[in-house]
C-alpha cells in the first residue's frame, strides 16, 4: 500500500493554508478548498496572504502541483481520502464557539460522499462536536459505514506556523475507530518515523531522526480537550506571571528575577511566562471564553478561566495607567507607538492588546504615530489614519517629537534599536515597555526614563523622578 495520501483541506486561513502546504511537503497530494473565490485566486497566482516564515517558499514549490487550490469541496471530497475541517470557529455574542461553518463543512461534504471517508477535525472545537458532525452526516444519509470523524488538533504559533507543524511537540489523534487511525498514523509517517528529518532539504527544527515527534492516540473527545485545555493552560500561564509582575511593582522586586527562578523548576518550566500587555490574537481570548462556556453548559465552577480573562482586561488598562504616571496628563501628548501587530514577526492584528492600548490612548486625546514592521496596513483597515493616528515607515520616524515611546509589540527588530538616535530623536527620552524588551541600566545609561512591566521603574539621574522628587 502507498504511504501518501489524498488529503482535502477545508480552509485556507493560518492552520488550513500551513497545514497543506506542509502536508504536501510530508510527501502527500493536497487539495485545499476556500469558498471565497478571490482568496482562491491570488493562491493559485502565488500569493501567500499570511506573513509566515517558509510559507512562500513552500508555495512556491507545490502550488498547483502537490497543493492544488480550489472552491469546489464535491470535487475535493470524491479525490480524497482524508477531509481536513480547518474552517473558522469565531466566537459567539454569548462567548461559546459558533459552529456554523464546521456545520456547513459537513452538510456539504455529506451531499458528495459515495466511498469511505475520513473527516478530520483540525479547527479549535469544543467537546461534542465531533459528535454533532456524525450526527450532521447521518441526517444528511451517509450511513455510517461510510465515514469516521476523527479530532487532530493542531497546536502551531503563528509566525512559526510551519516549523510548528513539521517539528512539534506532539501530534494528538482522537479517533474511535481503528480504520480512521491508521489514516492519521499512515499521514504523520514521514514525521513519527523520522523519515522527513533526513531529507537533504527538510526544514530544520527541534526534531530529528532520532528524536521524532510522538503521536498521541486518545478517543475523540479527549482530543477536543486537550486542545482547549492546552491554550486555556497556557493564557493562564500567562495571566499568573502578569498578576505576580504587578506583585513585584507594588514591592520593588523584578519579575524577570522571579520568573527565571520559577521557570528553572522543571515541573513549571520558563516558556509562557513572559510578563506584558496581556495575551491577544486569534486563538486565547476566543478559546479561553469557549472553554469556559463548555464547562457552563457542563455545570461545572471553572472560574478560574473568568480570573485569568480578567487579568488579562486588567493588564491594558494597567499599562495606560503607567502611560499616564510617566506623562502626569495624557490629553494633547504626542505618543510614538512601535508594534500593532498581536505578537511580534506576524502581521496578524485579531485581540492586539497593542491596538487595544492605541484606541484608548486616542480616548484620552492622545495623539498617535505608529510604526509596526508588517500590520500596518491591516491595522488601518480598522483604524484609519487622521488627525490624531499616523503610521510612519520605521521606529525613528514614530519616535520623532513625540513626548514618550511605547513599545507593544515584541518584534525582534524593536530590540536592537539605536538608542543614541532614540534618544536624540524624542522630545523627552521616555520609554514605556509593555514588553520588557531592554535591561533598565542600559536604558539608564543612554539617559532614558525607562519603565516596564514587573520591575522597578528605572529614572537618569537629572530626571525628576517620582521617588526622587518624593524625598526633595
Ligand atoms: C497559540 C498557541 O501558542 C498555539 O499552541 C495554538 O496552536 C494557537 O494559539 C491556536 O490555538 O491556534 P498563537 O495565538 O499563534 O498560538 O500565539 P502565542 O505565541 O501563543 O501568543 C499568544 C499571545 O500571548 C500573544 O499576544 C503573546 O504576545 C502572548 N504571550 C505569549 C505573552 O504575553 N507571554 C508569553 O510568555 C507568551
Amino acid at each position: 500500500m502507498t504511504e501518501d495520501v489524498k488529503i482535502a483541506v477545508v480552509g485556507s486561513g493560518y492552520v488550513g493554508l500551513v497545514a497543506a502546504v506542509c502536508f504536501a511537503e510530508m510527501g502527500h497530494d493536497v487539495i485545499c478548498v476556500d469558498n471565497d473565490e478571490r482568496k482562491v485566486a491570488a493562491l493559485q497566482g502565488g500569493d501567500s496572504l499570511i506573513h509566515e516564515n517558509f510559507l512562500p517558499e513552500l508555495l512556491g514549490k507545490y502550488r498547483n502541483t502537490k497543493v492544488r487550490f480550489m472552491t469546489d469541496l464535491a470535487e475535493a471530497t470524491r479525490e480524497c481520502e482524508a477531509i481536513f475541517i480547518a474552517v473558522g470557529t469565531p466566537q459567539s455574542e454569548a462567548g461559546d464557539a459558533d459552529l456554523s461553518y464546521v456545520e456547513a463543512v459537513a452538510c456539504e461534504i455529506a451531499r458528495s460522499l459515495t466511498s469511505y471517508k475520513v473527516i478530520v477535525e483540525k479547527s479549535t472545537v469544543p467537546v461534542y462536536t465531533n459528535e454533532w458532525v456524525t450526527r450532521s452526516m447521518e441526517r444528511n444519509g451517509v450511513a455510517r459505514h461510510l465515514f469516521d470523524v476523527v479530532s487532530n488538533p493542531e497546536f502551531l504559533r503563528e509566525g512559526t506556523a510551519v516549523c510548528d507543524f513539521l517539528h512539534p511537540d506532539r501530534i494528538v489523534v482522537g479517533a474511535d475507530s481503528d480504520r480512521a487511525a491508521e489514516v492519521l498514523q499512515r499521514i504523520y509517517r514521514p514525521l513519527t518515523s523520522g523519515a522527513y528529518y533526513t531529507r537533504a532539504n527538510a526544514i530544520e527544527g527541534v526534531c530529528n531522526e532520532s528524536e521524532p515527534p510522538e503521536l498521541l492516540m486518545t478517543s475523540t473527545k479527549s482530543a477536543e480537550i486537550i486542545k482547549h485545555a492546552s491554550n486555556a493552560f497556557l493564557a493562564l500561564k500567562i495571566s499568573f506571571i502578569n498578576a505576580v509582575s504587578n506583585l513585584c511593582e507594588a514591592t520593588n522586586a523584578n519579575v524577570e528575577q522571579v520568573a527565571r527562578g520559577m521557570g528553572l523548576d522543571t515541573r513549571i518550566g520558563p516558556r509562557f511566562l513572559r510578563p506584558g500587555i496581556g495575551y491577544g490574537g486569534s486563538c486565547f481570548p476566543k478559546d479561553v471564553a469557549a472553554f469556559r462556556s463548555v464547562a457552563e453548559q457542563l455545570g461545572i465552577d471553572f472560574n478560574l478561566l473568568t480570573e485569568v480573562e480578567k487579568i488579562n482586561s486588567q493588564q491594558k488598562k494597567r499599562f495606560l495607567n503607567k502611560v499616564r504616571s510617566a506623562l502626569w496628563t495624557l490629553r494633547g501628548k504626542r505618543i510614538g507607538v512601535l508594534g500593532l501587530a498581536f505578537k511580534g514577526e506576524t502581521d496578524d492584528i485579531r485581540e492586539s492588546p497593542a491596538i487595544e492600548v492605541v484606541e484608548m490612548l486616542l480616548a484620552e486625546g492622545c495623539s498617535v504615530t505608529a510604526y509596526d514592521p508588517a500590520a500596518m496596513k491591516r491595522t488601518e483597515e480598522v483604524l484609519p489614519a487622521s488627525r490624531s493616528l499616523r503610521y510612519v515607515s520605521d521606529a525613528y520616524a514614530a519616535a520623532e517629537d513625540a513626548d514618550a515611546l511605547l513599545i507593544l509589540t515584541d518584534w525582534a527588530e524593536f530590540a536592537s534599536l539605536d538608542l543614541g538616535q532614540l534618544n536624540k530623536t524624542l522630545r523627552y527620552p521616555i520609554i514605556i515597555d509593555g514588553r520588557n524588551m531592554y535591561d533598565p541600566p542600559t536604558m539608564v545609561k543612554h539617559g532614558f526614563t525607562y519603565l516596564s512591566i514587573g520591575r522597578p521603574a528605572a529614572y537618569p539621574v537629572r530626571d525628576l523622578s517620582p521617588a526622587l522628587s518624593a524625598h526633595s
